[in-house]
């Protein structure tokens, strides 16, 4: 099944055939009368325990890259306690490069997240939501703020709360500009930021459920992950499984829409929800019109740079959250490929994403801090012809070595560097060859 019917993006065309020209800012009246809210009212009815026990049992797993679901992490909540607000952080700082698919969603149906944040706020009796958007987003930080405010004069969120039966449901909701730094998106980094400090991301644990914002209980999810809940309570749990593919490993089930932005040489990118589990040939192929001038496909980034790139054989891989074991890849990420084709230098895409992670690194740790300029250097070197296969191996051990997965950084921006580095050298070994000098030549006599 390679398309579905929309719902994340029911009031936005954005499918492989839709007129662009058709999408506007969707306003309060416009998603109330097509149905919007109503999902609220139903959560309303039900106790938080039962909502927190619905969304675990769609295992929505996290859309902000991750892939952790968020019913158990709701779950991780303490009783509320009296003392003190319990806070929800939005994560819409979408700095990934090659990620834009929150941005759509605050583009032009803010009202959609809105929804998902006013329902995870009853289900985990949390009483303040802080949207961090992205500090480049200026546009879209104006559209969500119109629409918070649109959802304040409508009772929705404010102190007077909103009243179902003899429940009242009273949250905050406040827009944060971020500064604009990709380690922000981090979670812990967010909550630092947040705080008022440098974003530079927390050891865990404790992890943010039990100390988070402020030492609060706090609950951070990514936009598109609060935006799904809406559809989960519209249309069942059945309906939500229906949708996607069960784990080909025995794990965890990948299912849902996803908003998937590809971009890259094919031939219309976009931001399209499609089905947890569409091949990669079919988001190219059916959602983006092909490759563009009818090139050949060698390569692309899997989801976001940080999880790594896939080769010309994995041209049919399977966007789900698999995808790391199936395809040796960090993981899905954000499910926003990045295609090349046959043209594409992949020396420059190591050197380009590996001086980005140098660039974004808060500094904290040795291996991410000097590491990932190391391995800039090096492939700076290797993309001038400057370089032995000494230096090629030299570099995979130096990129192998940092990270969250090997136990030596404490967050996981140095994966980044890790994964699209080394995950580049392996797949397109014969290119780097090609560009250094044999290690048994010494570099002075190689020159002559
Ligand atoms: C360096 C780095 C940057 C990140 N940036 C984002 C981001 O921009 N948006 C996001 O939702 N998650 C981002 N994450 C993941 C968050 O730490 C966190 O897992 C996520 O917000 C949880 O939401 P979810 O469970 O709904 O996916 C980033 C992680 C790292 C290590
Ligand atoms: S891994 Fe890098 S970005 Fe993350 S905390 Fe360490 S130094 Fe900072």
């Amino acid at each position: 099944m390679t398309f579905i019917e929309p719902v994340l993006t029911k009031r936005i065309p954005c499918g492989p055939k839709s007129d662009i020209k058709g999408r506007h800012i969707v306003t309060l009246e416009e998603y109330q009368r097509t149905g919007g809210y109503k999902a609220l009212e139903a959560a309303l009815d039900m106790e938080p325990a039962a909502l927190v026990a619905l969304v675990k049992d769609a295992v929505l797993r996290g859309r902000g890259g991750a892939g952790f679901p968020a019913g158990l992490k709701w779950s991780f909540l303490p009783p509320v306690d009296g003392k003190g607000s319990r806070y929800l952080c939005i994560n819409c700082d979408e700095a990934e490069p090659g990620t834009f698919k929150d941005r759509l969603l605050c583009d032009f149906d803010p009202h959609l997240i809105l929804e998902g944040i006013a329902i995870a706020c009853w289900a985990c009796q949390l009483d303040v939501a802080y949207f961090f958007i992205r500090g480049e987003y200026h546009h879209q930080a104006r559209v969500v703020e119109r629409a918070i405010e649109e959802a304040y004069a409508a009772g929705i969120f404010g102190k007077q709360g909103m009243m179902r039966g003899k429940v009242k449901f009273a949250a905050e909701c406040h827009l944060h500009r971020s500064a604009g730094a990709y380690i922000c998106g981090e979670e812990t980094g967010l909550l630092e930021a947040l705080e008022g400090k440098r974003g530079w991301p927390r050891v865990k644990p404790p992890f943010p459920a039990v100390k988070g914002l402020f030492g609060r209980p706090t609950i951070v999810n990514n936009v598109e992950t609060l935006a799904a809940v809406v559809p989960i309570l519209e249309k069942g749990v059945a309906w939500w499984k229906s949708i996607g593919v069960e784990s080909a490993f025995g794990g965890m089930p990948s299912w849902g829409p996803k908003l998937m932005g590809v971009s890259g040489h094919v031939a219309k990118p976009g931001c399209f929800e499609a089905p947890l589990g569409v091949t990669l040939s079919a988001l190219v192929n059916d959602y983006c019109g092909g490759m563009r001038g009818g090139k050949k496909f060698k390569g692309a980034i899997a989801g976001g740079v940080s999880m790594g790139v896939l080769g010309t054989d994995q041209f049919d891989a399977v966007m789900d959250f698999d995808i790391g074991r199936a395809c040796n890849v960090l993981g899905l990420g954000t499910a926003c490929p990045t295609i090349f084709d046959e043209d594409t230098d992949m020396i420059a895409v190591a050197r380009n994403s590996a001086r980005f992670f140098m660039n974004e690194s808060c500094g904290q740790c040795t291996p991410c801090r000097e590491g990932s300029g190391w391995v800039y250097k090096m492939l700076t070197r290797i993309e001038r012809g400057d370089a032995t296969t000494a230096d090629l191996d030299l570099l995979v051990e130096v990129a192998g070595s940092m990270g969250l997965s090997e136990g030596t950084t404490i967050c996981g921006l140095a994966d980044g560097t890790n994964w699209v580095v080394r995950t580049i050298v392996e797949k397109f070994r014969g290119e780097f060859e090609r560009r250094v000098k044999p290690k048994f030549v010494p570099l002075h006599l190689a020159a002559r």
